[in-house]
């Protein structure tokens, strides 16, 4: 896969895609949006991939945001058509397999919103985090408004927002904005330890757990639970299901093939 802005390492089950804009914060322009759905999208359908990493290039930033330079002279039909064109963000919560954001530095605006819009997410000590829109008289317009109160509550979500403040990891553990919190030489090495966990479990269940676990955010709790019940008894009828039991009980590790 050949990129301007973004650099994609797949020949593992845990496929690297890495923002590559180091000198401007990996901001994400609108080919670097368009790269990044050609990715996703690509990895998506790619056999080996079983896990898709996201991250920032550079010591500093996991993306700093949208990049501003091209919100100058935008119409309001020039957003329409691209959110008509679906959004990169849209992209990432369509995928099957787990997303998960590597924020190593500045995560902004867009750039928080891409990060919520993944599976799991994990900082390192140094990264600094907000909804940082209202600071240049926007809102948030990839999901922030939607995804921050769902994973942090209605007045966290609000306050981050109003204010545009910026949290340390550590403040966005606590409030669940992230999931973990490392020290910064054990970003890489932790991530892809849990990447690894995640790809030694059947590819089919951690697809249907996935599709599950995501359809909480969209669907009230009894359609919920009928979803899961219905995703449970088609996992009932998988090689993998046969396989995992039978393994259990002859006290052996499994053989997956994801049927
Ligand atoms: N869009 C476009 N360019 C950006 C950018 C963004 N979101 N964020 C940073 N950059 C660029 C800067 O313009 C600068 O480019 P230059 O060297 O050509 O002038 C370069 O990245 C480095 O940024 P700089 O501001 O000099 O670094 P810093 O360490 O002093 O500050 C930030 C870092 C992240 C605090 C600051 O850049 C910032 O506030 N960025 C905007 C964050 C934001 O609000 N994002 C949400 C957008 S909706």
């Amino acid at each position: 896969m050949q990129f301007e802005t973004i650099l994609v390492r797949s020949q593992d089950p845990t496929a690297l895609i890495t923002l590559n804009r180091p000198e401007k914060l990996n901001a994400m322009s609108m080919v670097l949006k368009q790269e990044l759905i050609r990715a996703l999208q690509e990895l998506d359908s790619d056999a080996t991939t079983r896990v898709i990493v996201l991250t920032g290039a550079g010591e500093k930033a996991f993306t700093a945001g949208a990049d501003i330079h091209e919100f100058q002279g935008r119409t309001p039909m020039d957003q329409w058509r691209m959110y008509e064109h679906g959004t990169l963000y849209d992209a990432v919560d369509k995928v099957s397999k787990p997303v998960v954001a590597m924020i190593n530095g500045y995560c902004f605006g867009g750039g928080l919103e891409l990060a919520m819009a993944c599976d799991i997410r994990v900082a390192s000590n140094r990264a600094v985090l907000g909804q940082t829109e209202l600071n240049i008289g926007i809102i948030p317009g990839g999901g922030g408004s939607q995804r921050l109160p769902r994973l942090v509550g209605l007045g966290k979500a609000m306050k981050l927002t109003l204010t545009g403040d910026r949290i340390d990891a550590d403040e966005a553990a606590r409030i669940g904005l992230v999931d973990e919190v490392v020290p910064h030489a054990r970003l890489q090495p932790r991530t892809f330890e849990i990447a690894e966990k995640i790809v030694a479990h059947s590819p089919l269940a951690v697809r249907l757990a996935k599709s599950a676990i995501r359809a909480s955010a969209r669907l009230p709790l009894d359609q919920g639970l009928r979803y899961e019940q219905s995703l449970f008894a088609l996992a009932m009828a998988s090689a993998d299901k046969e396989e995992g039991v039978r393994a259990f009980l002859e006290k052996r590790e499994a053989k997956w093939t994801g049927q």
